[in-house]
């Protein structure tokens, strides 16, 4: 692979050679976004790997894509039918960005995915890294990506003892040793090296200005959110029914994130009863 500029320091070289030796012995070839150009499909993966790990997701965005399998039909589709088919992914409000996005795409774009990093950052739910995976993933076009795999890389090669190590720092090492002729494969190979290095030698993420300690997952509203729309699966019911059905939350917590879905447009009231949109 041929190198955006060719000054790259000593380490920096080493850190390409790593990855590219990773790559050709160990790369996660098989995995079935890594088979398509699709816009719409890259989407969809790279939401569900922001918040899943990957073997989960696998079969989860198989089925989806199975349901959904055009931008259009996903845009047609209630969003209660989304959140099922989101079910066991967590952070439903992702799914109602997915189908927002969808939404934006057939209303305004014809159904056609916009092909610019900043056409695609109008959408929603559709931030910096989400715009340069598709870039990079779908359309070849070389951006830098920053994520918890790749920062790995970069702070295990050249910052082993730094703390609090920012994404600005780490940018430009980033743009300077990304492969401009091939950068879907470069950053397969950034991700599949961190992944490894995740695995063998722990998360070098604590380095990083951008870790954040996970609070118990009981404790999250994540928790209690999914909770409620899982509740709300087996029909619509009114606030007491739903309480019994997630009794082992406290009930403040569920009758607060209760409002907070709503208000979201996640969970609707009907005749006295909450239930899915
Ligand atoms: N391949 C493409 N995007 C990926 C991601 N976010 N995680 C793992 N593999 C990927």
């Amino acid at each position: 692979m041929k190198r955006n500029k060719p000054s790259l320091s000593r380490a920096e070289k080493e850190l390409v050679k790593a990855v590219l030796g990773h790559y050709k012995g160990c790369g996660r070839h098989d995995l079935p976004w890594r088979k398509t150009v699709s816009p719409y499909h890259i989407v969809v993966s790279e939401l569900m790997l922001q918040q899943t790990q990957v073997p989960r997701v696998i079969p989860k965005y198989q089925q989806f894509l199975k349901t959904f399998p055009t931008v259009r039909r996903l845009a047609q589709a209630p969003l209660g039918d989304v959140l099922k088919e989101w079910q066991g992914l967590g952070y439903n409000r992702r799914a109602k960005f997915l189908w927002q996005a969808a939404q934006a795409v057939v209303q305004h774009h014809s159904g056609v995915w916009p092909i610019t990093f900043e056409g695609l950052q109008t959408l929603p739910g559709i931030g910096t890294y989400t715009a340069g995976a598709v870039m990079n993933f779908a359309y070849n076009i070389p951006l830098p990506l920053i994520e918890t795999n790749i920062r790995t890389v970069f702070i295990y090669h050249l910052f082993r003892d730094g703390e609090k190590i920012s994404d600005k720092e780490l940018l430009p090492i980033i743009e300077r040793t990304l492969d401009v002729h091939n950068p879907r494969e470069w950053n397969w190979a950034l991700m599949d090296y961190g992944a490894y290095l995740k695995a063998t030698i722990g998360n070098l993420n604590k380095q990083s200005k951008t870790y954040k300690k996970q609070s118990n997952f009981k404790e999250s509203n994540r928790y209690v959110r999914g909770a409620i729309i899982r509740g709300l699966l087996a029909g619509a019911a009114t606030e007491k029914q739903l309480l019994l059905r997630v009794s082992d939350i406290d009930i403040d917590r569920v009758i607060g994130q209760l409002a907070a879905l709503k208000e979201e447009g996640l969970v609707v009231k009907a005749k006295g009863k909450y239930q899915l949109p």
